[in-house]
């Protein structure tokens, strides 16, 4: 039987490394912003080329209506989403006392409401097939903080505080929720980090260089395979050193 799993912002930049990691031994669907449809079956079939063959399907993980029809969806298609990974997010970075109204909540509802609008209407089908995987992608700067980012910080703290409450409910039903907290891998995300800075980053990175995306696909998968059942409630750092607690 072959396993379904989900990658909200699966076409970005960590979550298209993680879909196509995945698509080897998973039936995978990516997820993409509604506006984004163009983008997202050239992405797919970009994919299709090099022989992989990956579902989409739209829907705002900061709108709860959106996912909701989401979900339904998929549940008509699938049965189950047995793998879901929550990846989509946003910065909108400022310094507290520049901060618009609108991008704290814009990176709330979309790094941390999304765990709630995305997985509870999901939930169900896993506990009723004894089984489940999802991974919540959190960031080194929750553990630590990060100048300028009181909203992305707060937001992917959240995260993890989501992670361990869901793992406690779930846990009995064959069901692992997890964490990973990315620190700097090579996406637009970070391609948008001035030069200067980044260069600086780097050498603050014990292993020397910025993360690939695959680097964190690769933790994924260690994280939902079959057989990791009795690893759930964990943040795992895939960082570099950068960070370490
Ligand atoms: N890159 C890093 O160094 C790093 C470090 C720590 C944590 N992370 C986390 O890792 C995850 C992936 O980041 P990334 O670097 O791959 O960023 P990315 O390249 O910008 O990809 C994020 C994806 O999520 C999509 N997205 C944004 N809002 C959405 C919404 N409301 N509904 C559905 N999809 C939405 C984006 O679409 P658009 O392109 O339209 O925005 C994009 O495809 C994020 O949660 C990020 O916070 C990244």
């Amino acid at each position: 039987m072959t396993r379904v799993a989900l990658v909200t912002g699966g076409i970005g930049g960590l979550g298209s490394a993680i879909a196509t990691r995945l698509a080897k031994d998973y039936r995978v669907v990516a997820n993409y912003l509604p506006s984004l449809e163009t983008e997202a079956k050239y992405w797919q079939a970009q994919q299709a080329k090099v022989g992989m063959q990956i579902d989409i399907v739209a829907g705002d993980v900061s709108d709860a209506a959106s996912c909701e029809q989401m979900a339904s969806h998929l549940l008509a298609t699938h049965g189950c989403i047995d793998v879901l990974i929550n990846n989509a997010g946003i910065t909108r970075d400022a310094t507290l006392r520049k901060m618009p109204a609108a991008d704290w909540q814009a990176v709330i509802d979309t790094n941390l409401s999304s765990l709630f609008y995305v997985t509870q209407p999901l939930i169900n089908a896993m506990i009723s097939a004894g089984f489940g995987r999802v991974v919540n992608i959190s960031s080194v700067n929750a553990q630590r903080g990060q100048f300028g980012q009181t909203n992305y910080s707060a937001a992917k703290a959240g995260v993890h505080g989501f992670t361990k409450a869901l793992a406690q409910e779930v846990a009995a039903k064959g069901i692992t929720v997890n964490t990973i907290s990315p620190g700097f891998i090579n996406t637009d995300m970070v391609a948008a980090i001035p030069d200067e800075l980044r260069e600086q980053i780097i050498t603050d990175i014990p292993v020397g260089r910025v993360g690939k995306p695959d680097d964190i696909a690769r933790a994924v998968e260690f994280l939902i395979a079959d057989d990791a059942d009795y690893i759930t409630g964990t943040e795992l750092s895939v960082n570099g050193g950068i960070f370490m607690h």
